[in-house]
């Protein structure tokens, strides 16, 4: 993993977070971060997420690995059921597990129908199930943060990916929905929209370097490659109690290439 450079200030201290897809990329640093803060981490992920789990522990902070199938509910809530086993109670939830960076660019008539349903179920259907599995807790607590992980993608309309920027956007209205069904238990449902980030497996993937990396960066009001640590002071503030009266609303990080 790389270092983490920034400070950290413990502001979220005494806090438990589920974060899915924790086991790589972008989610990986996700749950590094939130440890950094203070909180206790469920790494959720398909994978084995151990290595990370066993990172932030090396460092101070306190994590689990929990192999997860967020399309699953049954494994959802079996991963549930580990975290409060583990840590007692759920703060926050991040519904970041998704399929992108091993997607193939294809026009839309090419795109299969089971490839959409598989889309369609991580993307859109892992956020519900995980949201469903959190909430009996949440609602306990009178207190919860749900942060759902969406894309610049539906901002733009971007091609050859119809299957992706449909869930994504799904993410987005999931979101403002379950805002209002959510708001008097006191949880709040926000999403994080990232432009295209050099996470491990954009990097490795062709189809996200050259030309589309550079028109991408080309669009940004600062025009330069998008980090996965650019992404964390959003998360933060969305997991800890300065977004309290924050709830159903979508922060695009891009470098300000979706200005809405
Ligand atoms: N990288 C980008 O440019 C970018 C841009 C915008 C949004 N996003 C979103 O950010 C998130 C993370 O992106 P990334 O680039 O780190 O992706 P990634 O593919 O590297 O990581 C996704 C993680 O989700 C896990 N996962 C997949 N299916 C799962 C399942 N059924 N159950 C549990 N875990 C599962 C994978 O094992 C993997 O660890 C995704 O939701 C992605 O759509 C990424």
């Amino acid at each position: 993993m790389t270092q983490l450079s920034k400070e950290y200030i413990g502001r979220l201290n005494g806090r438990v977070a589920i974060v899915t897809g924790a086991a790589q990329g972008i989610g990986a640093r996700y749950a590094q971060v939130l440890a950094a803060e203070g909180a206790a981490i469920v790494c959720a992920d398909v994978i084995d997420a151990t290595p990370i789990a066993s990172d932030i522990a090396a460092t101070g902070g306190k994590a689990i690995a929990v192999r997860t199938d967020v399309t699953s509910r049954e494994s959802v809530q079996a991963m549930v059921n580990k975290a409060l086993e583990a840590f007692g109670k759920i703060d926050i939830l991040v519904n970041n597990a998704g399929l992108f960076a091993n997607l193939a660019l294809k026009p839309f008539d090419e795109i299969s129908s089971e490839e959409w349903d598989k889309v369609m179920a991580v993307n859109v259907r892992g956020p519900f199930e995980c949201a469903k599995a959190v909430v009996p807790t949440m609602r306990r607590q009178q207190y919860g943060k749900i942060i759902n992980i969406a894309s610049g993608t539906v901002f733009k309309g971007v091609p050859m990916l119809l299957h992706y920027v449909s869930s994504k956007g799904a993410v987005v209205a999931l979101t403002r929905s379950l805002a209002r069904e959510l708001g008097d238990a006191g949880i709040r449902v926000n999403t994080l929209a990232p432009g295209l980030t050099a996470s491990e497996n954009t990097l490795a993937n062709p189809a996200w370097q050259g030309a589309v990396s550079a028109n991408n960066i080309a669009s940004r009001a600062i025009k330069r490659e998008l980090l996965p640590e650019d992404l964390c002071g959003t998360l933060v503030y969305l997991a800890s109690e300065e977004s309290d009266f924050v709830t159903g609303q979508v922060i695009v990080v891009d470098g300000g290439s979706v200005m809405h």
